[in-house]
């Protein structure tokens, strides 16, 4: 299994503190069955990491998985903000970002968890996005406020081409019944889902497994499958060699 959006590497923002904490959470990860994960530290406008800053990480990280003898393997990533979309394409255009793999198919993309701040053209921004070749997926909606209170809001994005990515704890209930009952009809009513854990330390890592299980129990076989599918469709575009 592939999770994409989990911050994994040490030291580098609200993640593990230590590399014996990120250990601990590569090794709880395999043992969930994950074989994949992008690290996906912030960029957003206090911690703002681009590519040049975290490639050195992710590959300082994986020297450690390998000595360790732990069987996952790290890709590059980044979370990144839209706190202001002309930053935010200007910042794209100059390539600096890292978008999931180091590659120009996949970004996390976060809204701001204030309202204020979403932007107006966030629609022409998705669709910005997919004319450059590549699918936004939207990080774990279910826990923004204004996205509850406004599903109007996350309608168009899902319908210019953006992916929902929702949070594994979300659908566990783990961040209140609300993100739980959002996540839950998210999932029934769109296609367009991914499932990631948005890991942070040992404390915040309730594992990938659980939450296909969750879906298998609460929605079916089907939709897990589906879901399984599509974040396998990432894994494997991630991880095939560029031509
Ligand atoms: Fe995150």
């Amino acid at each position: 299994m592939i999770d994409l959006h989990c911050h994994i590497l040490p030291g580098v923002d609200d993640g593990p503190t230590s590399l014996a904490e990120s250990l601990k959470l590569a090794r709880f990860c395999v043992a969930d069955g994950i074989t994949v994960i992008t690290a996906t530290p912030h960029c957003h406008s206090s911690i703002h990491l681009l590519r040049a800053d975290i490639l050195p990480h992710v590959a300082a990280l994986n020297q450690e998985l390998q000595s360790a003898g732990i069987p996952l393997t790290v890709l590059p990533g980044s979370e990144i903000q839209v706190f202001d979309s002309t930053i935010y394409r200007r910042e794209f255009e100059e390539d600096v970002f890292c978008h999931l793999g180091d590659r120009h198919t996949f970004t996390l993309m976060e809204f701001s968890w204030q309202e204020a701040l979403f932007p107006a053209d966030s629609v022409e921004l998705i669709e910005w996005i997919r004319d450059r070749g590549m699918t936004p997926i939207v990080a774990h909606p279910e826990r923004h406020v204004f996205f509850r209170e406004q599903p109007a809001l996350l309608q168009p994005l899902v319908d210019a081409g953006a992916w929902i990515q929702i949070t594994v704890d979300s659908l566990l209930g783990n961040f209140g019944p609300e993100a739980k009952a959002f996540g839950e009809q998210f999932l029934r009513t769109h296609r367009e889902a991914i499932l990631a854990t948005d890991s942070h330390n040992m404390k915040r890592c309730s594992g990938l497994s659980p939450g296909y299980a969750w879906v298998q129990k609460h929605l079916g076989s089907d939709r897990a499958r589906d879901l399984a599918g599509r974040a396998d469709q990432v894994r494997i575009s991630l991880l095939t060699p560029p031509v």
